[in-house]
């Protein structure tokens, strides 16, 4: 009886061992991409334009809050030219009817320049999820 379970707490270790291995390449495959997003000039600058112009209390990153997830927002754009300065000026001017019937406030005090930013920011967020 000793020896069948010290056997059993040894494939236990073996097994809890393995799956641990392969949580630490998840978690470096995860960090490797997060990393690729967060290296881009845009990532830091937008985030803290974001973070500052309150844009958080209405945009979660992955879930619905009172407007989309900025994942989503991202997954429905090509982050091109002419989608960032669409989306910076509903930004500014506020939008409504793409996501549901709840309005974007208007952010008129937002130069072009930083509501682009944001944007860019924005739209980088897909690519974590790849
Ligand atoms: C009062 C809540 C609120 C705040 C504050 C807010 N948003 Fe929004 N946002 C929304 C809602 C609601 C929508 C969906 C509007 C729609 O359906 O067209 C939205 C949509 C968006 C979209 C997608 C627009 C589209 O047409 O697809 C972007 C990009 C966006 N917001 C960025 C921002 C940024 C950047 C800020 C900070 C300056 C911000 N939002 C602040 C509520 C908010």
């Amino acid at each position: 009886m000793k020896k069948y379970c010290i056997i059993l707490s040894l494939s236990f270790f073996g097994f809890a061992c393995g799956s641990n291995s392969s949580s630490t390449a998840e978690t470096k495959e995860a960090t490797k991409t997060v990393a690729s997003v967060t290296d881009n000039p845009d990532y830091e600058k937008g985030l803290n334009l974001v973070a500052k112009s309150g844009c958080f209390t209405c945009h979660k990153l992955r879930e619905a809050s009172i407007g989309p997830a900025y994942g989503l927002v991202a997954a429905k754009y090509e982050n091109n030219q002419e989608n960032q300065e669409m989306l910076a000026a509903k930004v500014i001017a506020g939008g409504k009817g793409v996501w549901g019937q709840i309005p974007m406030i208007p952010h008129p005090k937002l130069s072009k320049e930083d509501a682009i930013a944001m944007v860019k920011y924005v739209l980088l967020l897909k690519e974590e999820t790849k």
